[in-house]
């Protein structure tokens, strides 16, 4: 599914939307350039999971975690090396647990990814400066039938 937006506040409301259709255990991966949009979409996801808490970026702190109707963990993978690092941040613990798992950069971190997930691309298009396309692609049946409920949800806009 490939969705634009043409704001923040759109991939804002994106984001949310598929906040209130996620369930613990979910992992959204997403790639992207530096300014696409993932940290927006994510602070967007934190909404739709009833985080209250401001969602910033963790890219200092590599992990963020906050409590909606479910634990939320905002990796920022920017700065790892691998999966060593990542196996460091004890990943196994959030991708397998029982909240969300959202992951920046996750082309960084690629072979310590669960095999089904939810990847999401970011990218700015040449169009105009406020436009970016959002592709999902999802890997595993309960990542395919969340992106048919995504695309129900944004087809009938509400
Ligand atoms: N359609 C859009 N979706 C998301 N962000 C947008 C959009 N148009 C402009 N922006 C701006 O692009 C920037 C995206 O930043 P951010 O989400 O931090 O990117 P990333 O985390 O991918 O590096 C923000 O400054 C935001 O205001
Ligand atoms: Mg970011």
């Amino acid at each position: 599914m490939v969705v634009k937006t043409y704001s923040r506040d759109e991939t804002l409301l994106l984001g949310e939307r598929l906040g209130f259709l996620l369930v613990a255990g979910d992992v959204l991966c997403l790639t992207g350039e530096l300014g696409a949009g993932k940290t927006v979409f994510a602070k967007g996801v934190g909404r739709g999971l009833g985080v209250r808490d401001v969602v910033t970026s963790p890219t200092f702190t590599l992990i963020n975690e906050y409590q909606g109707r479910l634990p939320f963990y905002h990796i920022d993978a920017y700065r790892l090396t691998g999966e060593a690092d990542m196996a460091g941040l004890g990943y196994e613990e959030y991708f397998y647990g029982s909240g969300v798992t959202l992951v920046e950069w996750a082309g960084r971190v690629a072979a310590a990814l669960p095999e089904d997930r939810l990847d999401i691309t970011f990218e700015v298009t040449l169009e105009m400066d406020d436009v970016r396309e959002i592709k999902f692609f999802p890997r595993g049946e309960r990542f395919r039938r969340l992106v048919e409920e995504l695309r129900k949800v944004v087809r009938a806009g509400n």
